[in-house]
């Protein structure tokens, strides 16, 4: 699959050293430039692109960069993407740490991933969002193993959570659906799924035992 990455720090790095790995044709970019990319592309044999052709002809695009930034991507991001291109949003709002306060979540009623579906003008799938970026490396396992690591998916557009649920197991993990867009407060930070390390059944219980309230950390 040809697949764009845009960004590549921890998360964006490591999907991409394992999306290559299984096989994947990958393009990324960060803020600096593609040239900037040359270790990683030398590493993996992805493509160093600027963001500007990261999803052009991607069947699926991960966007993968700190949520505050979400609104300086070109508006024309997704223009040149594959016919029923899938979007996977990796991303987490850390308004004390990081993002500082955003309104459209704090007081829209959003959930961090409809808001950012709502920047990108295109339905997204919330999956990874939890998940150290070294456990992607270090924590792969074969379909089966017992001890395998399981992933929340929660997205709107089924034909699209299932095919990132297929890539989530070609890279090693199992995968639980976590319902929709608006249901996936239910894997946002601080949440009892939140950096879990767990099969399906533990996954399945903490996203069911989640509250939508956000605990003090993360509260803008
Ligand atoms: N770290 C984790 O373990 C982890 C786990 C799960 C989810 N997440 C979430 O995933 C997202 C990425 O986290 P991370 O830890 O990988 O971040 P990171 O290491 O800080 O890397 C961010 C990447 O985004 C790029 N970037 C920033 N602004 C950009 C823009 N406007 N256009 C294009 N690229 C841009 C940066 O490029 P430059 O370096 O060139 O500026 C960098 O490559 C965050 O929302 C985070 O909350 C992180």
């Amino acid at each position: 699959m040809k697949i764009g990455i845009i960004g590549a720090g921890n998360i964006g790095g490591n999907l991409t050293r394992r999306l290559t790995a299984v096989g994947h044709q990958v393009s990324v970019a960060n803020s600096r430039g593609p040239e900037t990319l040359s270790e990683l592309a030398r590493e993996t044999g992805a493509t160093p692109v600027t963001v500007a052709d990261a999803a052009r002809g991607a069947e699926l695009v991960i966007v993968t960069i700190p949520l505050k930034n979400l609104p300086d991507l070109p508006k024309d991001l997704l223009a040149a993407a594959a016919p029923g291109f899938v979007v996977i949003d990796t991303n987490n709002y850390y308004p004390q740490q990081r993002d500082g306060r955003i309104d459209g979540i704090e007081d829209g009623g959003l959930t961090e991933s409809a808001w950012v579906a709502q920047q990108l003008g295109h339905t997204v799938v919330k999956a990874f969002n939890g998940t150290f970026a070294a456990d992607l490396l270090e924590r792969p396992l074969p379909a089966g193993a017992p001890d395998r690591q399981a992933l929340p998916v929660a997205g709107d557009d089924e034909a699209a959570k299932k095919l990132v649920r297929t890539v989530i197991d070609q890279i090693g993990f199992d995968t639980v659906d976590a319902g929709t867009l608006d249901e996936s407060w239910r894997q946002q930070p601080g949440t009892p799924v939140y950096g879990l390390r767990a099969g399906v059944d533990a996954v399945t219980k903490a996203l069911a035992e989640a509250s939508p309230q956000r605990t003090p950390d993360f509260q803008g």
